[in-house]
């Protein structure tokens, strides 16, 4: 059987994707290459959050094809994910060497569309259409049979799209209405996860939040969220729980609250406030105000101390001044994140926010993206720095991705740590003590397993 080599780009929901496409064609007796030299089948998974994650998957698949026209031309090369969702037909257009277009519906149907072009009963295809049911139509993991390389930590997709049509954002394109599994499926597939070994899951989808708004709706005073959270938590053998990405408005008392009454739920929180000034988050149709979210940092820090904070912040949206930017930047400055991303704004596509008139010049977006970036990594510096000399609890993941010499582990925060150790450690919690510091790694010594 052919083999596969599957280049991710994009978020964390894009690396389940892959994942479950492995997992899937695993399944049907694909082997997984090594590298893309060796593959008989090469997907790149795309993102089109950006422009530039668009024109890098692009330049990658131009390097493949002209690679694989002179070297080896019986190679299948396939776009999947949001930027295959999102032109379509237009990538086996413009790309001629393109066999296999897969929209963020079809991920399930990977296999079967590999099959039928090797068979010869279909020449390319390009499937984006919506298909009914497909939240729920990825459950296959990869879990390595040998434990040093098995992950202790696993992705578990619990809703798919997004209603809140953020004036910037073209998801709500790429990935459709929302749509949520129930909380049985997702407590079923997290029960299969934890006999298998994982001890953390980290929930997915594009806006967790809203999760069985519709389907399922509050109960007892508890958004169907946090009756999921409460869920998985119960799940016997799993240590931890995570989630992403939530949006601003799903803070209610009741998320707070699940953060004290839950002892499984990581003390980290990714909330992205995109800015800080009323005036923009009002254009960008974010629904809360800066003081609203300030207000959710403070809640969630009484309910929590330690937590770890990181957030989303574009710079130069249409319309931002000086003033503007100003008010992120002392957003910015008062939350401390432990780190945040920082984002050029790029027009998408069929936005609102695309035919905007005051778009800003790209050198004012550069510059205002410099000076937030480096305010940005002086906190987060400080706050890495503060952790040396303390004790923190890891989850032991496997070797480092920095050096494979190395162990890595995330503390509950969510802050990476490297130190030495057996590869033996994965997946067990463990105590260590913090020794040095870089602006977002953590080093540390082993001092003993911790107490569970
Ligand atoms: N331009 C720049 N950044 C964007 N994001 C989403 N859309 C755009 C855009 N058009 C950022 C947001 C979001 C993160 C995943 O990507 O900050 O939270």
């Amino acid at each position: 059987m052919p083999s596969v080599f599957i280049k991710t780009y994009g978020c964390q929901m894009n690396e389940r994707d892959s994942e479950a496409v492995a997992a899937q064609l695993v399944a049907k007796g694909y082997s997984l290459a090594g590298a893309e030299a060796m593959a008989d089948v090469i997907l790149v998974n795309t993102c089109s959050v950006r422009d530039t994650a668009e024109q890098k998957a692009i330049g990658k698949m131009q390097n493949l094809a002209a690679d694989v026209r002179k070297n080896r031309p019986n190679v299948l090369l396939g776009f999947m994910g949001c930027m295959a969702q999102s032109r379509g037909k237009e990538l086996l257009d413009r790309l001629p060497d393109v066999d296999l277009v897969v929209g963020t519906q079809k991920f399930h149907r990977t296999g079967e569309f590999l099959d039928s072009i090797f068979a010869g009963s279909r020449d390319r295809i390009c499937d984006t259409d919506e298909e009914a049911g497909s939240e729920a139509a990825i459950r296959e993991h990869i879990l390595a049979g040998n434990s040093a390389a098995k992950s202790p930590s696993a992705f578990v997709s619990i809703m798919q799209g997004c209603n809140q049509h953020c004036t910037f954002c073209i998801v709500p394109h790429t990935r459709g209405q929302e749509r949520s599994r129930t909380i049985e499926d997702v407590v079923s597939e997290c029960r299969d996860l934890a006999n298998q070994g994982v001890k953390e899951v980290t929930l997915l989808g594009q806006i967790v939040t809203s999760f069985g708004r519709r389907e399922i709706g509050t109960q007892n005073g508890l958004s169907a969220f946090v009756q999921l959270l409460d869920a998985v938590c119960e799940v016997d053998g799993l240590e931890r729980v995570r989630f992403t990405s939530p949006h601003p408005k799903g803070y209610g008392d009741d998320l707070v609250d699940a953060y004290r009454r839950l002892p499984k739920l990581c003390e980290s929180a990714h909330i992205p406030a995109q800015s800080g000034s009323d005036r923009i988050l009002k254009a960008m149709h974010r629904g809360y105000t800066r003081d609203r979210f300030l207000t959710i940092v403070k809640k969630l820090r009484l309910a929590q101390p330690r937590i770890g904070m990181t957030t989303d912040i574009i710079v130069g949206f249409p319309g931002e001044t000086e003033d503007d930017f100003s008010q992120t930047l002392s957003l910015v400055s008062t939350v401390e994140f432990d780190n945040a991303f920082v984002f050029k704004y790029s027009k998408r596509r069929d936005t609102p926010a695309a035919l905007m008139v005051d778009q800003i010049p790209q050198e004012v977006i550069e510059e205002r993206h410099a000076r937030l970036l480096q305010e940005v990594n002086r906190i987060a510096s400080a706050k890495t720095h503060a952790f040396v000399g303390k004790t923190v609890e890891v989850l032991v993941e496997g070797l480092s991705r920095k050096n494979s010499a190395r162990l890595e582990g995330r503390t509950r925060c969510n802050h990476i740590v490297v130190f030495e150790g057996e590869p033996q450690l994965a997946g067990r919690l463990l105590d260590l003590e913090i020794d040095q510091a870089s602006h977002f790694t953590l080093y540390g010594k082993a001092l003993q397993l911790a107490a569970h």
